[in-house]
């Protein structure tokens, strides 16, 4: 152990398991032997290659020298903001408060360091994307959870008005983010009487403290049902600007992010984003804690996005490239559930994103057991998350009788 690392930096084990898991069934298969890998958090054909949306390396191709080598601005290029935040709401006519930053990760790091004192937690759903403990680490916060709700179940009201007030009697402010629609891992979406509660326990709330919502919006595109997420993202907004309207009222914003949404996870680009803020005090913290933590941010994802936005072809390609990609999740969503239905388990519901959730009572043994099947899956406290990205719909017979036999 070097002496130069300080001592509270040297417990890390240094791996991480998804990737652990993922690098022990490739080398099972680079080996010969069949193997069901759903522990990849990239969407995947059916060949297993990455999937790369042609409308954006079109428009990628196409980017000039002065597109992609200057800096860009410290908190971003207020057309690239205005385009992203567009994207989301339409026609919202300006960005408001916002910052350009590596991928929704990025946005998710400034979030913490704008509205959490060191040593507070931040609140979310469980399960989670396993990111946020390592990202609230970093920035000396801890995660606290609320369950989420099980499919066709409203989300438990006294549970989560009690475990708000606890938080915000401890620490004076609250922060929740709320991955939704198309939640990671359950592949699931809140329905619009969830969040209405939500909505009104977080306003009787902010009579309390400061309270800021933050939506993490990462799979957006990939859904089975894009009226649900537009209707979403219009209660949303409704709840925003009733609460920008009010004061003391709730702070909504976003953390956005291109990874997935245009295959562009090496891009390194999304935005942290509050569209219904005008505060200068917060646009110029988030310029200072941008600076200190990325400095500028990639230009050339920054220049597709407003290219993007002046090009009505190119949506329409790209929308219609979802369209397909999210049929291909659906249909191996569908033959998920009906494989696991001729084994007499409960199905699943997925509504969008890569991934669902399946039960288990030991997810690490029941992991394990799998493993002897040549099935890979990422195990959670609440279950076993399994990424339908990468599992193509031909092998999930095998997938479902290799799950009966490991529960
Ligand atoms: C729930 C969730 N939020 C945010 C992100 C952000 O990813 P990135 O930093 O690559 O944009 C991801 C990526 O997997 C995610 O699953």
């Amino acid at each position: 152990m070097l002496d130069q690392l300080i001592p509270s930096r040297r417990a890390f084990d240094g791996t991480d398991i998804i990737f652990a898991l993922n690098a022990e069934a490739q080398k099972r298969a680079a080996a010969g032997e069949s193997v069901v890998n759903a522990t990849v958090g990239a969407l995947l054909d059916d060949g297993g290659k990455l999937v790369v949306l042609e409308t954006i390396m079109e428009l990628w191709r196409g980017l000039t020298p002065p597109e992609v080598a200057p800096y860009a601005p410290i908190a971003g290029d207020p057309a690239y903001l205005k385009a992203l935040v567009d994207r989301h709401w339409p026609g919202l006519g300006g960005q408001g408060v916002g910052c350009a930053t590596p991928g929704g990760s990025g946005a998710l790091t400034l979030s913490i360091r704008q509205f959490l004192e060191p040593g507070q937690a931040l609140l979310t759903l469980a399960p989670y994307w396993g990111p946020y403990d390592t990202l609230a680490y970093e920035n000396g916060v801890r995660v606290e959870t609320l369950p989420y709700p099980e499919p066709a179940h409203m989300l438990d009201e006294t549970r989560w008005r009690q475990k708000c007030e606890e938080l915000m009697a401890a620490q004076g402010r609250l922060m929740l983010w709320l991955n939704d629609p198309c939640h990671n891992p359950t592949g699931r979406s809140s329905s619009a009487a969830g969040r209405k509660t939500v909505a009104a326990i977080l306003r009787d709330l902010s009579k309390k403290g400061p309270v800021t919502l933050l939506l993490d919006l990462a799979y957006l595109d990939y859904t089975r049902e894009p009226a649900s997420v537009r209707e979403a993202l219009d209660d949303y907004r409704a709840f925003a600007e009733e609460e920008s309207q009010r004061e003391g009222g709730v702070l909504v914003g976003a953390a956005l992010s291109l990874s997935k949404a245009f295959t562009l996870y090496g891009g390194r680009a999304g935005a942290l984003v509050f569209p219904w803020c005008q505060d200068p005090a917060l646009q110029a913290a988030l310029a200072v804690s941008c600076r200190g933590i990325y400095s500028n941010c990639a230009r050339a994802p920054q220049s597709l996005m407003v290219k993007l936005a002046k090009d009505e072809g190119a949506q329409a390609r790209l929308a219609a490239e979802h369209e397909r990609w999210s049929a291909v999740l659906e249909a191996r969503a569908m033959a998920l559930h009906h494989a696991l239905k001729a084994h007499q388990l409960p199905g699943i519901t997925w509504q969008g994103g890569f991934f669902v959730t399946l039960d288990a009572e030991d997810p690490r043994a029941v992991c394990e057991r799998l493993k002897e099947e040549g099935v890979y899956v990422v195990p959670m406290p609440e279950g076993l998350r399994v990424g339908i990205c990468g599992m193509k719909a031909e092998d999930a017979p095998r997938f479902a009788a290799a799950y009966k036999k490991a529960l």
